[in-house]
């Protein structure tokens, strides 16, 4: 694989009457032709401007920007046009002309390019079939449903065959059923047309969804980037483990491990799934071969990318010597744990009380 896009060390200041704002920081990141790169961050984190540094409607303050094998940097604007005719993008409020037909929004940019009516009448069915609207070609975009207009968006944005996909929270608009149903449609035309597309969202489902790979974005820099598998299995920065507890909960916050703690007087330990069959059975039998009773309290398993992923927290029981050398030899295992550190246990935890119900329980081994 190559390099579709590339940015060294690019940063965008914006000079404004109360003083310097830098929108982008020292950004570093590569996009690999043919894969969905997301980039995720708040509010305010940089993620618009980088696109627009990106297609070229701006240009840095600092760095160097390449699509293809040009610099985006170093050409002359005549030349950035041509560039920005190969980059098609989709946009959160659709920005589709009311007064064309959904027909007419597609075809829109085949006329600017000049290519002839007849062509471009095959070329906008071939277009609405794929996105499936082929129903609708005669209808205005006032007359869609949001998930509709994005489609029409989507059409629009291949129509001159880009090779690189911008959508700056293309799915923002939709509810989490048409994103689905939007995001599902991105990642076929990726797939179908290898066409590298950059996904750019505050929601860490869309990531999921669809990404290969992930930049996590705040206050103007990358503080994080790569599988995006990796990255939900093993967020190195507080950023990116905040967007990752959004969609997996797998995790016991604070207050659920304090009322754990409580219901259970064993060692609370959280061990982090692996994609690895028998994973469950492997960790029980460690357990078992030690004495050591479990009990799952609480956690959960779901699939990324075709491969396991969560974590499960156990009770565990037995003498202490016996916990720790069950720890010790899953790490020796290369399954790591974490024993949770309970803050502040309200008075002794009274004895023998039943799991509290509000998490999954669940006889492993004894
Ligand atoms: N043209 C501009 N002039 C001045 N400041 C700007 C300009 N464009 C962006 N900024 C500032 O740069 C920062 C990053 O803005 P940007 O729009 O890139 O963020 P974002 O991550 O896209 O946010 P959102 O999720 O709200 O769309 C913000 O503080 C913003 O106010
Ligand atoms: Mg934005």
């Amino acid at each position: 694989m190559s390099a579709l896009v590339r940015l060294e060390n690019v940063s965008r200041h914006y000079d404004t009457a109360s003083g310097r704002v830098t929108a982008v920081d020292d950004v570093s990141i590569e996009v690999e032709e043919g894969e969905i790169l997301g980039v995720i961050g708040y509010s305010g984190a940089g993620k618009s401007t980088l696109v627009r540094l990106v297609n070229a409607l701006e240009l840095p303050s600092s760095g160097r920007v390449f699509v293809g094998d040009d610099e985006l940097t170093a050409l002359p604007e005549r030349d950035r046009r041509r560039v920005r005719r190969t980059i098609g993008m989709i946009f959160q409020q659709f920005n589709l002309f009311h007064s064309r037909t959904v027909a007419g929004n597609v075809a829109y940019p085949l006329k600017v390019a000049g290519v002839p009516a007849a062509e471009r009448d095959r070329r906008v069915a071939q277009l609405l079939h794929f996105v499936g609207l082929l129903d609708k070609a005669h209808a205005h975009p006032e007359q869609l449903s949001g998930g509709q207009k994005q489609r029409v968006g989507i059409a629009r944005a291949l129509a001159t065959q880009p090779r690189l996909l911008l959508a700056d929270e293309a799915t923002s608009a939709l509810d989490p059923e048409t994103t689905a149903d939007v995001l599902a449609l991105l990642k076929r035309v990726n797939q179908e047309f290898g066409l590298t597309i950059i996904v750019i969202t505050h929601e860490m489902e869309a990531i999921r969804a669809i990404a290969d790979r992930v930049a996590v974005m705040d206050s103007g820099r990358v503080v994080e980037h790569g599988d995006v598998y990796d990255v939900f299995a093993r967020p190195s920065t507080r950023a990116a483990e905040r967007f990752v507890r959004t969609v997996l909960h797998d995790r016991p916050s604070a207050a659920t491990l304090a009322r754990l703690a409580e219901a259970h007087d064993g060692r609370l330990v959280t061990v982090p799934v692996q994609d690895s069959p028998g994973f469950t059975s492997t960790v029980a039998r460690i357990l078992g071969e030690h004495r050591v009773g479990s009990t799952i309290v609480f956690g959960g398993i779901s699939e990324l990318q075709n491969r396991s992923i969560g974590a499960l927290t156990y009770e565990l029981t037995g003498a202490d010597a016996d916990i720790d050398a069950a720890l010790a030899a899953l790490d020796a295992q290369g399954i790591p744990s974490i024993t949770e550190q309970v803050d502040a246990a309200p008075g002794g935890s009274p004895n023998g009380t039943a799991p509290n119900g509000s998490a999954p329980t669940e006889e492993v081994a004894r």
